[in-house]
């Protein structure tokens, strides 16, 4: 077993991950959150619900909080498309591969599709939404890590291959993959990309499908000590999860935050740039990664948000977990190749 060969033909054009909506038990937290630590900026509001985006961002929003009284969860996962063109392709190519797709109305966002992908994960494509003035050089009202843009999900299910499958069928691309030991098959990571970086969507080889979390990219490192700073001014020190520390995997320097519900948000710095034709899938195993942090903390193994409705499976990969686990957080530091 290896990894899935990609469509570089398909059937309609993804852009890139471009939004995410999760419910949340107390919007008013959660928003003063997003918007002290994280840095994003409140597009509007309407009732139960608020839209917000990156500082960079002319896209109306990239965060949606949803007020909800259950369990907070994720909602749906949002992709860009090129044009109102490619929503009617990807109408017609997932009524025929029998994932009954349905036109929605979205409120700020112009015509969207709603489907699940192959493992039941709730997505929407859309192709436009109401341009906002950027906020990038405004400084004097940014906040806490000033998070320029929306990057990546990232997402738990027990085969990674299997389904990431969907996702080369939609012409996304391979940037890195990881196995255990040096001569194993099986791939317990997956991190594919249909923008200039290496991650629109992440699998990771545990009971799911899961939101592990979703990511934000910031102006450098110096914004990520703002927001530790900033959400030890404000009382979110326990909010902090992992890092900061360094990625194998697109090389970039990170920090995990847990938001009131227990959602987490990744902030990174720009992470390295690909998608030439030479950039192939890059296999890493535990004696070629070069990464430094501390090992993973439990609860970043194994927390994630639910997805509405969506039922959990994977009770049955427990040797896989194991082996993945053992992967994350026992790696040495430094390994030299
Ligand atoms: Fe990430």
């Amino acid at each position: 077993m290896t990894v899935p060969i990609t469509n570089m033909s398909p059937a309609f054009s993804i852009r890139r991950a471009s939004h995410v909506s999760v419910a949340v038990s107390d919007l008013k937290a959660s928003v003063a959150f997003y918007t002290g630590v994280i840095g994003l900026v409140v597009s509007a509001e309407g009732e139960g619900v608020v839209y917000l985006r990156g500082v960079e961002e002319s896209a109306h929003h990239s965060l949606t909080l949803v007020q909800k009284k259950d369990q907070p969860a994720c909602q749906r996962l949002g992709f860009r498309v090129d044009s109102d063109a490619d929503l009617d392709r990807a109408f017609d190519y997932f009524s025929e591969t029998g994932r009954s797709p349905a036109f929605v109305d979205v409120a700020h966002q112009g015509r969207t599709l709603h489907v699940a992908d192959s493992i039941g994960v709730p997505l929407e494509f859309c192709a436009t939404m109401p341009a906002q003035h950027r906020l990038h050089d405004n400084f004097h009202v940014q906040k806490g890590a000033a998070a320029l843009r929306y990057d990546h999900v990232q997402l738990l299910t027990p085969n990674v291959a299997k389904a990431s499958e969907f996702y080369t069928d939609l012409g996304f691309r391979i940037s890195d993959y990881f196995v255990d030991g040096e001569h194993d098959e099986t791939p317990l990571g997956i991190f594919m990309y249909r923008k200039n970086n290496p991650h629109d969507i992440v699998f990771l080889a545990r009971p799911g499908p899961v939101l592990h979390h979703f990511a934000y990219i910031v102006a450098d490192s110096t914004y990520l000590f703002r927001a530790l700073d900033t959400a030890s001014s404000l009382g979110y020190a326990s909010n902090l999860e992992r890092g900061p520390a360094r990625h194998g995997e697109g090389h970039a320097l990170y920090v995990y935050f847990r938001d009131p519900d227990g959602h987490r948000v990744e902030i990174m710095s720009p992470p390295i740039q690909m998608g030439d034709a030479e950039d192939v899938p890059m296999r890493w195993h535990r004696g070629n990664r070069h990464s430094w942090e501390y090992p993973a903390p439990k609860s970043w193994l194994y927390e994630a948000s639910r997805f509405e409705g969506v039922e959990i499976q994977g009770k049955g990969t427990a040797s896989k977990l194991r082996s993945l686990e053992d992967f994350l957080a026992n790696r040495p530091l430094n390994v030299p190749e």
